[in-house]
């Protein structure tokens, strides 16, 4: 049986002020489905007994697994591939040509799921580009979701998850077998420092990052919260670094300080006036 209109609204309310997520109407079966396995978790008999606790003070610790559940966490290795074309062919090499002096990149993901797209990015560069060994470079990534920062943190994947996007190359070279399945050799698990943020509260500090993934989040997200989050990054972006959205995204009439840069078969965003940095490349 599915939840009531009264049940639905306070769930979708709870998930729009945590996380910014946008619950459409009609999504009463989605939200039925995701809580199934947080109301077995909390050994509660039904999604309508689960939702009626939520609402009593005593039982805030039941709202954060219930975020979690209803984050939709879908990525893959080299998701789209273009993006990891144009950070190969033109992004990374124009960076370390600009950071030759310091010899110190960063990257940060956000919401970077279960950490397919950080881990490609590891794996990339130490592919293509073997003298960045001797440099610090920094991959933070961070997802609001405990769960999937979990599982990141530990590296391994199934064969389905290594099916999907990950040249068989790679796999032979970063992986190893274990009981579990895939898991990442150490020297890529490293790369990487998984953290909790949560894009619509106020952000820890971050370093001041070259590139910028931001992919396949802000579809969830209403007009206001994309705008205050694009200027958010505008703060912790280099001004001549690179900010890189998903398929479907764009700064387009959300925020003009980012000019659009096309990177062969991919859009780039930076902002516009980019003080010391090479002009934007039209390929
Ligand atoms: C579809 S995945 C995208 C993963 C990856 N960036 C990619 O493109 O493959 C969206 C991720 O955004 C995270 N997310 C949703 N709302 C968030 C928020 N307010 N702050 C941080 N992460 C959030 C979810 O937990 C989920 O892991």
């Amino acid at each position: 049986m599915s939840i009531t209109s009264q049940e639905f609204d306070f769930v979708r309310r709870l998930i729009s002020t945590s996380s910014g997520i946008t619950l459409e109407d009609g999504k009463e079966y989605l939200v039925d489905m995701r809580l199934a396995s947080v109301a077995r978790q909390f050994e509660i008999s039904s999604v309508s007994d689960l939702i009626a606790r939520m609402q009593s003070p005593s039982e805030t610790r039941l709202h954060r697994p219930v975020v979690d559940a209803m984050t939709t966490n879908e990525t893959s290795f080299f998701r789209d591939l273009h993006p990891f074309d144009a950070v190969r062919t033109d992004l990374l090499p124009e960076m370390m040509k600009l950071r030759a002096a310091e010899r110190k990149l960063t990257i940060w993901c956000g919401a970077s799921s279960t950490g397919q797209e950080p881990f490609t990015l590891a794996m990339l560069i130490r592919e293509h580009f073997p003298e960045l060994a001797r440099w610090k470079v920094e991959i933070v990534a961070t997802d609001i979701s405990g769960a999937v920062l979990a599982k990141a943190r530990e590296g391994i994947f199934s064969q389905l998850e290594v099916n999907r996007g990950l040249p068989a190359t790679y796999l032979i070279k970063y992986f190893q077998t274990g009981a579990k399945g895939w898991r990442l050799k150490d020297d890529i698990l490293k790369m990487v420092d998984f953290r909790y943020l949560n894009l619509i509260e106020k952000w820890p500090e971050m370093p001041s990052c070259d590139l910028v993934f931001m992919r396949n989040v802000m579809i969830y997200f209403k007009i206001e919260i994309k705008k205050a989050i694009l200027r958010k990054i505008a703060n912790v972006m280099r001004s001549d670094g690179y900010l890189l959205l998903g398929g479907s995204e764009t700064t387009l009439n959300l925020d003009d300080a980012y000019q659009r840069v096309p990177v062969g078969k991919t859009i780039c965003y930076r902002l516009g006036k980019a003080a010391g940095s090479a002009a934007p490349k039209k390929v």
